[in-house]
């Protein structure tokens, strides 16, 4: 039977040793409280780090942690104290959580920890491919591990792999602080589909992928290599029931836990006492300092509830090796003293403060007895939390106060949303959810939890997974089958059989890769070599057939004895010595009316350049940022589109390029008339772009067409890119 492998740095269980015993407790935090219940249910393993340094476990404690891992279905990558500190305390937890987190000036860039964080990532792809079946699927989390769906699509292409980013997705102008951005992007394109909370992660994502890997999109799918991601929000959800049914049993419950009791006590001498809760890990993007701040700006503004509310605060500790975390935990020690020291009254302190983890009942308990929630992140993926207030009141009254800046904000908007930057706005909501009519607060709440209930984590996972498995069925929309295996085998041998062959060759994509500049693209040394080996054949006939100028192509192959055709099939020259020939009768009278239009385009959209050259002239934008280069294109276009009717031209659109020329000449209509006295038994036309397709159309269908990259095409086959075009023509040597 198959399975879903998941994969998260953190398991859903962490262990400790406590006096030589392994003690395991469950992990914090919302990706291993969420998956817990998909990991239940499921025959999966689960893939991640134990919480323990090979260096903790000694030799004969290590069957005590595989038992404690296996009851619970998980398998644990091994991670020296090193590497914990490169790969989890620094690049993880110092580099790319506050990047992401936008706290750009806590984010520090050190090559020793990203060497770690890619030698962790490897170790933790070895033992997912390890443990991959047939017809597995692997879903992969998190930040700590962007690398991961990469490592496995290479040894498993096969395979489908799923990612999903717990953590917000930063727009462009942050990530690219990034030095290695583009490394991490690639990582996460391994994956099939990759997951975001919302839809601006999602778009932050794909403006990022556009702008740095230089991919088309086509709406949420990217086309990447020759395969086809696609890129979705799922907003994840929480273990509803588990949450609703403790709920029901906490008001029924005889036992009471500590923390109840504490309240219960309280709520006895003070009967007219307000409890909001706030709970999170003490991480400074939880905005802690900001709610202290607020309620005690409310405690000044609103004097009146003095004695009457209290803030009960739970922070659990988090990645207490990060000097940040350090600071932040004396800065809320000294908030909260500063707080309470200021209002305290006798049978009265405004703050209570819990700096620990609680196990699951105390939490119930205090999402049942607190009347207000108040969660005022700076910044979060999602916030588990709200919901799970949300889910606990049994009886839909209570008021979540919830930051704008949590993933959770979009979904929960019957909430208090305030900017968490904002104490006066916040200590205002304070005040209207201590006022707020009971039958205000149920109205929105069951609007609320019948959210939370209906897109629980059961149904996130579920869809999440069955677009995966919809996405990787999905194949490029072409019938052009990738040139490798005995694809491959067979053309190299019907080019060995063959007597006589023709090769056309595109260059700008196909012989050449792009570059920012046209003309910084001209032919290295190994192009040479592999052309000049084809050449020396007799039986070969090699052409190369351009859109640049004869004048390039003259300077770049003039006295090389190759067939060169330019200008999109307008000159033919047959090798060193010989005159270029004009294919075609065509003037360039036009250029008045069409280059000052191109030349105000050129004005107002910086990167962009003019290439002129006998008879057409090109708009280049490969410089220019993605987006707003395609609008602009689309822009010119219209523009131009009336003109060209009177002057016989047509506009042809290659790849970051907008050409305006003569209609009627093309590659197809030049490469037909260079066959018309030859009769070779073999003929294979390669190129990348639009004005290649001309040439796959009009060659003879037993032709060999060959696309370069993942475009649309009515070729034949198709190849990688320009390396993979280099890897089959030396096999034509
Ligand atoms: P994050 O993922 O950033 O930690 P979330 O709010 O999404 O934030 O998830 C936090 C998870 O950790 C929730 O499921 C919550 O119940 C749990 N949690 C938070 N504080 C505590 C605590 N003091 N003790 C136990 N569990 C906690
Ligand atoms: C957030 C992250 C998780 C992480 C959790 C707890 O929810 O998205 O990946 O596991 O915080 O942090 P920790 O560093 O303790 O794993």
């Amino acid at each position: 039977m198959s399975k879903t492998i998941i994969v998260s740095n953190r398991l859903p269980l962490s262990l400790n040793i406590n006096q030589n015993e392994v003690e395991a407790t469950p992990s914090v935090g919302g990706l291993a409280t969420g998956l817990k219940s998909v990991h239940a249910d499921g025959n999966g393993i689960w893939i991640g780090w134990s919480g323990l340094t090979e260096e903790e476990i000694n030799p004969s404690l290590a069957p005590n942690v595989e038992k404690a891992l296996e009851n619970q279905k998980c398998r644990s990558v091994s991670l020296s104290e090193k590497e914990v500190d490169g790969f989890y305390y620094g690049f993880s937890n110092r580099t790319l959580w506050p990047l992401f987190h936008y706290f750009t000036e806590y984010s520090e860039f050190n090559n020793e920890d990203w060497e770690t964080y890619k030698r962790v990532n490897q170790k933790f792809a070895d033992l997912v491919i390890e443990n991959i079946e047939d017809n597995d699927r692997v879903w992969v989390h998190d930040y700590q591990l962007l690398l991961v769906p990469q490592m496995v699509k290479e040894k498993r292409p096969d395979v489908k792999i799923g990612f999903f980013l717990h953590i917000p997705f930063p727009s462009y102008e942050v990530f690219r602080t990034l030095p290695w951005r583009e490394e991490i992007l690639q990582g996460m394109m391994g994956a099939d589909l990759i997951g975001f909370h919302t839809y601006d992660y999602e778009r932050h994502f794909l403006s990022s992928v556009q702008r740095l890997l230089i991919c088309d999109l086509d709406f949420n799918n990217v086309l990447y290599d020759t395969r086809n991601v696609k890129v979705d929000s799922f907003p994840m959800g929480i273990d509803f029931n588990k949450f609703h049914n403790a709920a029901i049993e906490h008001s029924k419950a005889k036992v009471k836990s500590e923390v109840q009791e504490s309240i219960d006590k309280h709520k006895l001498i003070k009967g007219d006492t307000q409890f909001i809760l706030s709970i999170d890990r003490l991480d400074y993007t939880k905005g802690i300092a900001q709610r202290i701040m607020a309620f005690e700006h409310f405690l000044e503004k609103y004097p009146e509830y003095l004695g009457k509310v209290r803030l009960v605060m739970l922070a659990v500790p988090s990645r207490s090796n990060v000097p940040q975390y350090q600071d932040l935990k004396n800065e809320i020690d000294q908030l909260v003293g500063r707080v309470n020291g200021k209002f305290s009254e006798v049978n009265w302190t405004p703050i209570w403060y819990f700096y620990r983890s609680m196990p699951f009942e105390n939490l119930i308990d205090l999402y049942c007895s607190c009347k207000i929630a108040l969660l005022t992140p700076v910044r979060d993926g999602m916030n588990l939390v709200a919901k799970e207030y949300i889910a606990s009141r049994v009886d839909n009254t209570g008021v979540l106060i919830l930051s704008e800046m949590a993933g959770a904000a979009k979904e929960l908007n019957e909430a208090l949303i305030i900017n968490p930057n904002n104490l006066d706005q916040i200590a205002d909501a304070i005040k209207t959810a201590l006022v707020m009519p009971e039958k205000d607060q149920i109205k929105g709440n069951i609007i609320m939890k019948d959210r939370v209930q209906r897109y629980n984590v059961e149904r996130w996972a579920n869809e999440f997974l069955v677009s995966l498995e919809d996405v990787v069925s999905k194949k490029p929309e072409t019938a052009a089958r990738a040139v490798k295996g005995k694809v491959e085998e067979s053309i190299v041998k019907s080019f060995r059989d063959a007597k006589s062959r023709v090769l056309f060759l595109d260059y700008d994509g196909t012989l050449a890769a792009f570059k920012n500049r046209p003309e910084d693209a001209y032919p290295g040394d190994e192009l040479f070599e592999i052309l000049d080996g084809i050449h020396a054949n007799p039986k070969n006939n090699l052409v190369l057939i351009t859109g640049r100028d004869r004048e390039t192509f003259d300077r770049w192959f003039g006295s090389k004895p190759y067939t060169l055709i330019t200008e999109h099939g307008l000159w033919q020259k047959d090798g060193a010595g010989a005159e270029w020939n004009q294919l075609e009768q065509v003037n360039n009278r036009w250029f008045s009316v069409i280059f000052p239009i191109l030349e105000r385009f050129t004005d107002r959209t910086p990167g962009s350049q003019i290439e002129i050259k006998n008879y057409s002239i090109a708009w280049h934008f490969r410089r220019v940022d993605p987006v707003l280069g395609e609008a602009r294109a689309n822009e010119l276009k219209n523009t131009i589109q009336p003109l060209i009717g009177n002057h016989s031209l047509e506009i042809m659109e290659g790849d970051k390029v907008l050409e305006v020329k003569v209609s009627g000449v093309n590659k197809g209509k030049a490469s037909t008339k260079f066959l018309a006295n030859l009769e070779p038994d073999f003929i294979i036309a390669m190129g990348d772009d639009w004005t290649d397709e001309f040439m796959f159309k009009d060659l003879p269908d037993s032709s060999t067409t060959i696309k370069v990259g993942n475009k649309k095409t009515v070729a034949k086959f198709r190849i990688n890119n320009t390396k993979s075009v280099y890897e089959l023509l030396r096999k034509f040597i």
